[in-house]
């Protein structure tokens, strides 16, 4: 695994989920590491859990859907730390009420997906880039989605929002090569994280069992967990990868090697 020591890190969405794995693993290498959240408590437990790693992670309490927010995790994550070398742009959100086609879709739900999904990667991109082209280079990797790739019914504003991140990484790794700047994502399938249990909670059925129908979906026959994702996102972000930018890496288990024609994905048209 790289050897973050001495390496400055944001993890938006980082108090939760894949992006609370991430962060523990960033400090575990040594990283100073902010975590940028809604959830003041739950981001003030993911820096207590950093181990051995103490006065090296920061909560900044941030609405990454809106702008001014995601100017200042930048500003603060510098005022605190001196610069920043990774941003692992890992929040996303996908409500109750965005499952609908674009007939019953809210527009302010679109906009809040898009914002916090998407618009988010433009602006940590806007701010932070100037901060690591100081530092002679840096890492961006997003969290994208298998949804990003292929899709269900009823979706519309996640997987544009999860498309369209994988289009922006492509962009960035164009407009940003010289700078020395890498941009990555990852596609996770299904991982065990809140949403995902939010998810199943929905749809009125035992999370547990609901969980591992999920992974059914899935050809290695389970669902993923946080740390499986963090392992890949901290390869991308390391030296390791360091002839890697404008590519996804899938972390789904299989699934996107599948079609639907194998009998495993289920969708009901
Ligand atoms: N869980 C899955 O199965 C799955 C699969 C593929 C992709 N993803 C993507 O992976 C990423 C992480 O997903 P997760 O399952 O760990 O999510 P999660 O909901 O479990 O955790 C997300 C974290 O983001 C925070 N957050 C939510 N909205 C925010 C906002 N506006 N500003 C700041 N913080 C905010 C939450 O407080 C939480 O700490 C997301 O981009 C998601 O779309 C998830």
């Amino acid at each position: 695994m790289g050897d973050f020591s001495g390496k400055i890190v944001i993890v938006t969405g980082g108090a939760q989920g894949m992006g609370r794995s991430a962060a523990l693993a960033f400090a575990r290498e040594g990283a100073s590491v902010a975590v940028a959240d809604l959830d003041e408590q739950a981001g003030a437990k993911t820096v207590s859990d950093m181990v051995g790693s103490e006065g090296r992670g920061i909560v900044i309490v941030a609405d990454m859907g809106v702008s001014a927010d995601c100017r200042r995790v930048v500003e603060e994550t510098v005022s605190t730390f001196g610069g920043v070398d990774v941003v692992f742009n890992n929040v996303g959100i996908q409500p109750a009420e965005s499952y609908a086609d674009a007939v019953d879709l809210p527009e302010e739900t679109w906009d809040r997906i898009i914002a916090v999904n998407l618009k988010s990667r433009f602006l940590m991109a806007k701010y932070a880039i100037p901060h690591m082209r100081e530092r002679g280079g840096g890492v961006i990797v997003d969290n994208a989605s298998v949804q990003g790739l292929q899709s269900m019914p009823g979706v519309s504003a996640y997987a544009a929002s999860k498309g369209g991140d994988l289009s922006l990484v492509r962009q960035l790794s164009l407009d940003f090569a010289r700078d020395n700047i890498r941009v990555l994502a990852v596609c996770p399938g299904t991982i065990d994280t809140p949403m995902a249990r939010m998810a199943a909670l929905s749809t009125g059925r035992d999370v547990e069992s609901e969980l591992r129908d999920y992974g059914k979906t899935h050809p290695l026959g389970r669902i993923g967990m946080p740390e499986e994702v963090a392992n890949v996102v901290l390869f991308l972000a390391s030296d390791r990868a360091s002839f890697m930018t404008g590519e996804y890496v899938c972390v789904d288990g299989g699934m996107m090697a599948m079609g639907v024609w194998a009998g495993g994905a289920g969708a009901d048209l």
